[in-house]
């Protein structure tokens, strides 16, 4: 019998989560809650809020389903991973518990440092005198992070002392994001690269490695934002480099995390930077990372059910890899990440031969509209990142829509 399967989640991640689901001769059906306009292409939308754990699992049972795959963290740290195994339904996810190695930096911290995780040393803080005290006794730039989920605003790096001050004072004295402590660390200098693992508690199944594009323009300037724009593979990255990532913080990271009683089942995802020292952990998360989901999970030329099914059971799985390189360029509504206007409509996506991932997109009649802060990512396969990105961006000329903005140089620095 083929397989029915529940994806959580909204975003571009999940459009490519359901879309390699959609590859698989095992699945027939694929829903999405609650899924997005683009998304409803390609799996049947039901419209239920990823936080709604009773509804997610009431629909799961009454669907028989089996598998959940959950996208977005907010869905973990509500608890749906749980829930899901608590009913008896095969889940692919962390733990409400194992999902603070992304959700608390304290926690991840505290493992990394326990068990010899390469990582920028660190001190926590809930007093805002001593935080102040402790960044001024250290050289600058100053690494400020809220300890807690602040939809990816809550990391400061600060040039100078008054710039270290104000952010400290935004987040213990004026309370921005609530009640928490902070985590002063050490600057890393390096590249960034972004090493998504599947895992079942000390099993790890590494996926190839992509790099992501925070800020929101050109020359990494501008504010950071969820991600505009990704690339697979990164070719600064060694197999030397991968083994010493896969075995000294990828599997012990999993190893830990089995000793301290929270084990881990989903996706591990770790933010590294190539440092000189080696690579190092700037932080981890505890699901797909977005918008890298959606150039690796292209390459993968395995069955992606295959692959969950048996990373959930425990079982031994290698899957293949395609050699071809995949770009993905993000386009944002102008103003993201702050204030941007919704609603515009979104001409030429018929035009594109490349795969097309929807963030955040409404439809009414044939028009795609605008919805989100991240709107669309367009992705182009190529031999190698060279024709991938001359592709993507012949491609992202056929989009016509005045209201929306994306980078030109993602993967340039790899790109001569
Ligand atoms: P995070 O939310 O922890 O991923 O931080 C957001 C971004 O801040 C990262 O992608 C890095 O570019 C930067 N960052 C965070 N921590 C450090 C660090 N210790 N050294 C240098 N850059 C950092
Ligand atoms: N692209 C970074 C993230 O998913 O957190």
């Amino acid at each position: 019998m083929g397989k029915k399967v529940l994806v959580i989640g909204s975003g571009g991640r999940e459009h490519a989560i359901v879309k390699a689901l959609g590859r698989s001769p095992r699945v027939d059906k694929i829903y999405c809650a609650p899924g997005n306009a683009g998304i409803a292409d390609d799996a049947e939308c039901v419209d239920i809020k990823v936080e709604d754990v009773e509804a997610l699992v009431n629909f799961a049972q009454r669907q028989h389903l089996d598998m959940v795959v959950v996208g977005p963290e907010a869905a973990l740290a509500a608890g749906v991973a749980d829930a899901m195994r608590s009913a008896g339904i095969k889940v692919f996810g962390p733990s409400k518990s194992a999902t603070r190695i992304e959700s608390s930096k304290e926690f991840a911290k505290k493992i990394m440092e326990k068990y010899g995780v390469p990582t920028a040393s660190y001190r926590s803080f809930e007093n805002f005198d001593e935080a102040l005290a402790y960044v001024k006794s250290r050289p600058l730039p100053a690494v400020i992070k809220y300890d807690g989920l602040a939809a990816g605003k809550g990391v400061v790096i600060a040039a100078t002392y008054p710039e270290a001050e104000e952010a400290l004072k935004e987040m213990l004295l004026d309370e921005s994001f609530g009640k928490g402590k902070v985590v002063i660390e050490d600057f890393l200098k390096g590249p960034e690269f972004s090493f998504m693992c599947m895992v079942n508690a000390g099993k790890v199944y590494p996926l190839e490695m992509a790099q992501d594009h925070k800020r929101a323009f050109d020359g990494d300037k501008g504010p950071n934002t969820g991600g505009m724009g990704a690339y697979s593979p990164v070719p600064f990255i060694t197999p030397e480099v991968r083994e010493k990532a896969l075995n000294d913080i990828m599997q012990k990271t999993a190893d830990a995390m089995v000793e301290e009683g929270v084990p881990f089942t989903g996706v591990l995802y770790g933010g590294l930077i190539l440092t000189d020292e080696g690579p190092k952990v700037i932080e981890f998360n505890a699901r797909f990372g977005d918008p890298e989901t959606e150039v690796v999970l292209p390459r993968l030329e395995s069955d992606f059910y295959s692959f969950v099914e048996a990373v959930v059971d425990g079982k031994d799985y290698i899957p293949e890899w395609s050699e071809d390189a995949v770009l993905g360029i993000v386009l944002a509504s102008k103003g993201y990440p702050g204030k941007y206007e919704k609603g515009a409509i979104i001409k030429g996506l018929d035009k594109i031969g490349g795969e097309i991932y929807h963030m955040g997109t409404s439809k009414d009649g044939h028009d795609f509209r605008i919805a989100g802060g991240r709107v669309l990512m367009v992705t182009a396969r190529g031999a190698d990142l060279v024709e991938a990105n001359m592709n993507a961006r012949r491609e992202i000329a056929l989009i016509d829509c005045p209201s929306l903005f994306h980078r030109t140089d993602i993967g340039k620095a790899v790109l001569n």
